[in-house]
């Protein structure tokens, strides 16, 4: 049986480094650890957040119920022919030392999703993305556990409901499955996806002309690390808002009155907005309230600059949401799980 920590600090557990507490604090390495918990009294009686990397997570004040820190470990292929190999990694595994992993066995997919903080049992929570990637095209199935009875499932991509920082658990599913393992194609003859500007030019300065896929990875660490701020020195949970779609209509008036509106076609008319660049509009890059901060290099990254609180940062995403709609009207919304 794990065992079940009390009053446990949370500070290293978000890389907000948010300073809350919980109540009830355990940690599962295999299913049948999570089989053992749903008999435990704790478990059955108080609310349940479990928790990955703490890495898309705000905590706005301690968390009164047992959080579940997912630390299931293991990746193996499953299946493979000449061309593509099904590889299932465990949800506890670190997405990064996952993706490193693929590259070191010459697995391509997942490179330019390097360096994304958090585990791989989130990474279809919100279908996570960067340049030009999201997991959804490499994604086969998961493995997860009902919440409430044990019960092991297996969601099929189409049952997984992806979308752009979406998928069915972050709504009708929210809190019901423990994921407990995904399974991703990969390719052993890799087709490169450098269609995202900055890689291309990444490359180039990294004096790189054929490039492989750990040079794809290297270029995007290269970007992440010059825009990103580390957690392990600054707090932070990445992007705070989504980027907003509109309308072709919405954004034929925005360019009118904004003509450096940075926006990108989508395939069905509409487009989407750089929220970056709304915010920065707005003059809030560096904008703070008492030590929660707009990223100076990224203003869609929210920052703990002062050992500020939840509630601080999300007064600040408020601030900016309402400045962004009042210059704009454009509604950011918010990315990261608020508890
Ligand atoms: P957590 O924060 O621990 O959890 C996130 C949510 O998933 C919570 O609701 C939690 O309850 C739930 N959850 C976690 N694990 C499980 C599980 N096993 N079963 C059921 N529910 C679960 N995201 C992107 O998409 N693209 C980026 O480029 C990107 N860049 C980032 C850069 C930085 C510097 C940071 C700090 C974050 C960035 N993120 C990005 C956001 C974040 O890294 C991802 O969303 C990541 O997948 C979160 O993983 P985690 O393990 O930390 O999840
Ligand atoms: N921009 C500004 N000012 C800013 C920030 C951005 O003008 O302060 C402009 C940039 O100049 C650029 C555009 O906005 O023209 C887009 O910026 P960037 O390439 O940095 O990407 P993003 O749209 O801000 C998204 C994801 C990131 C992902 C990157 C790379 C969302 C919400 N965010 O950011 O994901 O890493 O693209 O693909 O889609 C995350 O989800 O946590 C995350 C970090």
């Amino acid at each position: 049986m794990p065992v079940i920590q009390e009053n446990i600090n949370l500070k290293t557990h978000n890389t907000f480094g948010i300073n809350v507490y919980c109540d009830y604090f355990v940690e599962i390495n295999s299913p049948d650890d999570f089989l053992n918990l749903l008999h435990n009294k704790i478990y059955q009686s108080q609310p349940r957040l479990v928790l990955g990397g703490g890495s898309n997570v705000l905590f706005t004040k301690n968390f009164n119920g047992l959080v579940i820190k997912n630390q299931l470990k293991g990746i193996e292929p499953v299946s493979e022919n000449n061309n593509e190999v099904i590889v299932k990694a465990s949800a506890g595994e670190v997405w990064h030392d996952f993706v490193l992993w693929c590259i070191e066995h010459n697995y391509a997919g997942l490179e330019n999703l390097s360096l994304i903080p958090g585990c791989v049992g989130a990474s279809p929570m919100q279908n996570i993305g960067a340049y030009g990637v999201e997991i959804k095209e490499c994604f086969v199935e998961l493995e997860a556990l009902s919440m409430d009875t044990g019960e092991k499932r297996i969601f099929s991509k189409a049952e997984c409901g992806f979308g752009y920082r979406e998928s069915v658990f972050k709504h009708q599913l929210k809190n019901k499955y423990l994921i407990t393992a995904v399974c991703y194609r990969l390719q052993k003859n890799a087709s490169l996806n450098t269609t995202y500007g900055a890689i291309g030019a990444e490359l180039q300065a990294m004096n790189i002309s054929s490039p492989g896929i750990k040079d794809v990875s290297q270029a995007v660490i290269n970007i992440r690390q010059s825009k990103l701020p580390d957690p392990k020195i600054t707090g932070n949970a990445g992007s705070f808002f989504k980027n907003p779609e509109v309308s072709a209509e919405k954004h034929t008036t925005l360019k009118k009155e904004f003509p450096e509106l940075v926006a990108y076609a989508l395939s069905g008319g509409n487009f989407k907005l750089a929220a970056g660049w709304l915010i920065e509009q707005c003059g809030l890059k560096g904008y703070e309230i008492n030590g929660a901060a707009v990223h100076l290099k990224q203003a869609l990254v929210l920052i703990n600059k002062n050992n500020c609180n939840g509630e601080d940062v999300l007064k600040l995403s408020a601030y900016v949401m309402e400045k962004v709609s009042e210059k704009f009207g454009v509604m950011l919304e918010r990315e990261v799980n608020i508890v």
